[in-house]
């Protein structure tokens, strides 16, 4: 536990403001054409995301300028979006005057057992998010952005990075903070990407949302010093994979592990990340995760987690319950981040933001 409080500690001396990220050390994407499919939705598009990434919430104050500024956001990334940079913005619950047309689950994001949401990292009227790659391209996409949408608020940024950012065995991987590959258990092809993370005409939505995606992102501080004083072995069984992917019976990380032939956890943890989040290898929760790793000064790392679903409660809310006294939860901190829907191509959208 003496982990978790020092988060807190330090959490609470550093809360104060937003933003101040650094980019690290982050080697650059082979970025082939497979991975930037044209038709695909930018926070879709290929199997691995883009290296580098900006997340900036806004609120939007005033009834009648909420459609103007929703408008003028969409246009600006619009602009940016193509070859090095991906670009798309995403709507908070906030921004729909009338529950008719909101997406049905799109509601604040609530504070989960052990979190401790700072206000000044949560939420928001409506969050953009400009990745590219490499971070010049990022930076000159933002300030582009920005200059176009002088009256908006920001209420939060954070900027993250995907080290050793690439694909392998048909998957998009990266290295998190505690230095363990991310992305095994996402999707590797474009249909099944697609398949998870998109509303589809029999979920009960409203028609505008159709072909959009809930999504949540939590911003996760992680105290590596810690994690760091625990040997590999033990990490291993945190996670309940080996550092590189591989399972923990040895199983290569491209097969399935039969977690049913370990039903007591001598190998595998019954508390392990993986078996929490994914029991049932055969139904493997229906999210896309695309996290990027951040540094905020000297005394703060940790994960900008993201996903997309098309149903948040099927999607991330039955992962993060199940998740809940999880071995990983001492070497963690949830302060910020918020629910939010990616509308669908074009913009239709902006009516049922109006109406
Ligand atoms: C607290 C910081 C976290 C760390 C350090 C972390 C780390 C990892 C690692 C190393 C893996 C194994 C490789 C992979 O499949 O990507 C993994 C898998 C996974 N994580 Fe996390 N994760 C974190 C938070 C979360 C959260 C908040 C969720 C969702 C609520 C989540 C959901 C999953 C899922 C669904 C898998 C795939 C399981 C599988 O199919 O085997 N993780 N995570």
């Amino acid at each position: 536990m003496t982990s978790r409080r020092k988060l807190l500690t330090v959490s609470a001396a550093t809360a104060a403001g937003a933003g101040g990220l650094t980019a690290v050390g982050v080697t650059s994407l082979p970025n082939g054409s497979s991975n930037r499919q044209k038709k695909a939705p930018a926070h879709l598009r290929g199997v691995v995301p883009l290296p580098y990434a900006q997340f900036i919430s806004f609120d939007i104050t005033g009834e009648s300028e909420r459609v103007d500024a929703l408008r003028a956001a969409h246009q600006a990334i619009m602009a940016i979006d193509g070859g090095s940079v991906a670009a798309w913005l995403a709507l908070g619950e906030g921004v729909f005057a009338s529950s008719t047309n909101k997406p049905r689950h799109l509601k604040r994001m609530p504070s989960f057992a052990g979190d401790v949401l700072d206000p000044v990292r949560s939420h928001g009227d409506l969050i953009l998010h400009i990745t590219g790659s490499s971070a010049r391209v990022v930076q000159q996409a933002v300030e582009q952005t920005l200059r176009a949408l002088p009256q908006q608020q920001v209420r939060w940024r954070a900027d993250g990075t995907r080290p050793e950012n690439r694909i392998e065995n048909g998957r998009g991987l990266s290295r998190n903070p505690f230095h363990f590959t991310e992305g095994h258990g996402n999707p590797g092809t474009a249909a099944e990407i697609t398949e998870r993370a998109t509303v589809r005409d029999y979920q009960g939505e409203p028609s505008w949302a159709i072909g959009g995606s809930y999504e949540v992102i939590r911003i996760i501080r992680l105290a590596t010093d810690f994690w760091g004083r625990d040997t590999i072995e033990e990490q291993e069984r945190i996670i309940g994979r080996r550092k590189e992917g591989r399972w923990l019976d040895g199983t290569p990380s491209t097969e399935r592990a039969i977690f049913a032939a370990d039903p007591h956890g001598k190998t595998t943890p019954l508390d392990a990340h993986v078996r929490r989040a994914a029991p049932d290898r055969r139904n493997p929760p229906p999210t896309v995760r695309r996290s990027y790793n951040y540094h905020r000064g000297p005394d703060e790392q940790g994960l900008i987690f993201s996903c997309f679903q098309s149903d948040l409660k099927k999607g991330f809310e039955a992962v993060q319950r199940r998740l809940q006294g999880e071995a990983l939860a001492k070497y963690t901190l949830t302060v910020g981040g918020g629910y939010f829907f990616v509308p669908p191509p074009g913009d239709a959208w902006l009516r049922a933001t109006a109406d």
